[in-house]
């Protein structure tokens, strides 16, 4: 027999059913949400949901195991699309020194920053950086993620590259969907010192290849800023890639504008991340593109800078908006989406309910998921999270704290907090 699974009793159901394109202008604020209705879930996808009396009523909801969410919000899981999620240990020497004056460049420059962790990840064994991502993961659910890109980008050599790409695939639904990205364009490692060109070379000629055909990744990503990589290296890595069939990926704009955005829209890049240096043409163009602009505003708040990517000059302009943790030891060691919420609605100014569809159906859009997860709508998996709340706004509003009473992956409870009674 199946497993069926019946939700009910949610004060607010937030279904986000709409458009099957990215979500933008007005439908970045509709949450769909129903105030008294139920879901039923079996074997891991949702089948009905709708007004309580149509759902309870249904003989498949008769001898269903009950999850009872009276009095709470339901949602969406959070579908995390930008996060360097294997890493090796903390950068806490970075942390003090910027704290102390020291800006990211001039760590970076230094010799720290990206490199540091490179050093200390192509040292690290696979075992350990499997366990060590096991716990992030664990961490992740109990927040309310359910869905989570990992960046490669920490081993800039080929084995270590691989190695990190391939723990991303062995980690795959167990119990998060995992979606590997090839960052392979994330910093010049030491073989390649003052030669740039020839790092993006040998990316092109041995790397990329064998990212695309052993299908370890989906999509290629390049930091492309000053400090990083040029806008003509970029685009040499990123045409080598989609001509391979990879998708694009940009980080876009974090500290300066040098033709980033643009770039992203010549490569149909899916997400163009970051953007807090975006100008005014380049978000008028982005706008008008299928690129969803995915905001990272964590990054922003850990290096304690105060220009936050303009949130909503881009989403009034028509821009498709995400949000995403960027979580990673040096600009954002948080793997809260929830904190990631706060801060979009209070440094940035979007809405709670731009917020939540922001960090879950156009999330799952910057990850080519949005057929299977980041909404609550029959034929998708049974993604969701039962919140400590009764109004949806508390999530954002009160900071700092987790609101997750549940979190359910394809219809299994993955999370529960031991407050919480189940039924
Ligand atoms: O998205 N700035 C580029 N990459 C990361 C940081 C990686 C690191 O510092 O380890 C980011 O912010
Ligand atoms: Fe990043």
């Amino acid at each position: 027999m199946n497993k069926r699974l019946l939700v009910r009793g949610a004060r607010q159901m937030l279904t986000l059913r709409g458009a099957s394109t990215p979500r933008r202008g007005a439908q970045l604020s509709e949450l769909s949400l129903m105030d008294s209705g139920a879901m039923l879930v079996e074997d891991g996808v949702i089948t009905h949901i709708g007004p309580s009396r149509r759902i309870e009523n249904l003989a498949a909801a008769r001898d269903a195991q009950e999850l009872d969410a009276t009095g709470r919000v339901v949602m969406p899981g959070f579908v995390d699309s930008h996060t360097h999620l294997i890493h090796g240990p903390s950068r806490l020497d970075d942390y003090e020194a910027r704290i102390q004056g020291k800006t990211y460049a001039q760590i970076a420059a230094s010799g720290g920053g990206i490199r540091h962790t490179m050093r200390a990840v192509r040292a690290a064994s696979a075992k350990r950086l499997a366990s060590d991502t096991k716990t992030r993961i664990a961490t992740l659910a109990r927040y309310g993620t359910t869905t989570v890109e990992a960046k490669s980008g920490y081993g800039l050599d080929e084995a270590t590259e691989l190695r990190l790409l391939r723990i991303a695939r062995a980690l795959d639904e167990d119990p998060l969907t995992v979606v590997p990205t090839f960052l392979g364009a994330h910093a010049t490692p030491p073989e390649f010192e003052g030669n740039p060109d020839g790092y993006i070379q040998h990316l092109i000629d041995i790397l990329l290849p064998r990212v695309a055909l052993s299908g370890a990744a989906r999509y290629a990503d390049v930091y492309c800023d000053t400090g990083a990589f040029s806008l003509a290296q970029a685009r040499r890595y990123l045409s080598a890639a989609t001509a391979l069939g990879l998708e694009a990926k940009i980080h876009a704009s974090q500290f300066a504008e040098i033709g980033a955005v643009a770039l992203a829209l010549e490569m149909r890049a899916i997400s163009a991340d970051h953007l807090e240096a975006i100008g005014t043409p380049e978000m008028e163009s982005l706008a008008r593109s299928n690129t969803i602009a995915t905001l990272l505003p964590g990054s922003v708040f850990h290096l304690g800078l105060s220009r936050y990517a303009p949130a909503r000059a881009l989403i009034d302009a028509g821009a498709a908006v995400a949000l995403a943790t960027d979580y990673n030891p040096g600009t954002s060691p948080s793997c809260s989406m929830q904190m990631t919420l706060s801060l979009a609605c209070t440094q940035m100014r979007m809405t709670p309910a731009e917020a939540i569809v922001a960090a879950t159906i156009n999330g799952a859009h910057a990850l080519g998921l949005a057929a299977q997860c980041g909404s609550l709508e029959a034929t998708k998996y049974g993604d969701f999270l039962v919140l400590n709340v009764s109004d949806y706004r508390e999530l954002p509003y009160s900071f700092g704290i987790n609101h997750v009473a549940m979190t359910v992956k394809r219809g299994e409870v993955i999370y529960c907090d031991k407050d919480t009674p189940t039924k």
